[in-house]
């Protein structure tokens, strides 16, 4: 099944007005000069991407373009995840993903808990730099996710999985080959594993957030991750991943117990024998 996002074509988009440097107002309704694009211009500056080919996804939390990766990155694309600032977006009930979490700025502790201007923006801003710091350590333990590069401002910038016409698709949308499935789910499950090892529960696994490209699955969204040692919601969150990931892969005679998985890794995870 292909998702609407596969069809978008190249030759479909507005290359002059949207997409090339331009003039674009300002705050104070100035006329400058730049890519319309504020959140990626550290990005534009320090030669990582040259322009910005297509939306891929507008979603709840972020919008994620596809770029033109500058020489500097030795790559052809790179993804931009651009987050909502606090009043365009609706952040995820996010309680039980932070619990365990220590915020050292006593002025910073503040401000997010009494939900401030500046509380919003630094909460907004501990997302994207959970996300990219999950990145980045899941990436060196060798993690099959995209290779994180960057983080500016309220934007990221990683590997992207796709070509300069279409996005990789997320695995939701794609109908795998009856012998690719029991392999494809072992990987996935592998992949827990690890990021167990390295003290990471996803905690928004599902068949959304993994993309599927040249036979491959990775797997993208990681802002809300916990840490097993301190969360204490984190072994319902593991088995909840387990589960919803169990449930896509039943439909091809994947028969697994997720409960039994989550139980098997929880105690190996506490018995630190992972
Ligand atoms: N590295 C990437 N390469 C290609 N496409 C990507 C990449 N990262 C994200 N995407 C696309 O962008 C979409 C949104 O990304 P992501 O899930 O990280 O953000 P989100 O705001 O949490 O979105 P959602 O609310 O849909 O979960 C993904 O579903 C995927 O289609
Ligand atoms: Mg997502």
């Amino acid at each position: 099944m292909a998702s609407k996002k596969l069809k978008l074509d190249l030759e479909d988009l507005d290359y002059e007005t949207k997409f090339s440097k331009h003039r674009f107002q300002n705050d104070e309704d100035e006329e400058v000069a730049g890519f319309g694009y504020p959140e990626l211009e550290t990005f534009f500056a320090e030669g990582l991407i040259t322009e910005v080919l297509y939306e891929v996804k507008s979603g709840k939390e972020a919008t994620v373009y596809c770029c033109r990766a500058g020489s500097a990155l030795g790559v052809e694309l790179a993804a931009a995840k651009i987050y909502r600032h606090q009043q365009h977006r609706n952040f995820k009930n996010d309680t039980i993903y932070q619990e365990g979490r220590v915020i050292l700025n006593q002025r910073t502790l503040r401000a997010v808990k009494n939900k401030t201007g500046f509380g919003r923006e630094a909460h907004l801003g501990m997302w994207i730099g959970y996300e990219f710091e999950h990145l980045k350590q899941l990436y060196a333990a060798g993690a099959a996710i995209p290779k994180p590069y960057r983080q500016a401002d309220s934007a990221i910038l990683m590997e992207y999985l796709g070509d300069a016409r279409h996005a990789a698709p997320i695995l939701h949308n794609v109908e795998l080959e009856p012998e690719e499935a029991r392999p494809l789910f072992e990987f996935v499950m592998n992949n827990i594993e690890l990021w167990l090892k390295h003290n990471l529960i996803h905690a928004d696994l599902s068949p959304f957030n993994v993309l599927y490209w040249e036979g491959k699955l990775r797997v993208i969204d990681f802002p809300q991750a916990v840490d097993p040692r301190f969360n204490p919601n984190a072994y319902d969150l593991l088995e909840r991943d387990i589960s919803n990931l169990c449930r896509y892969w039943s439909r091809y005679g994947v028969q697994a117990d997720p409960e039994r998985i989550a139980k098997n890794l929880w105690r190996r995870f506490q018995n630190s024998q992972l």
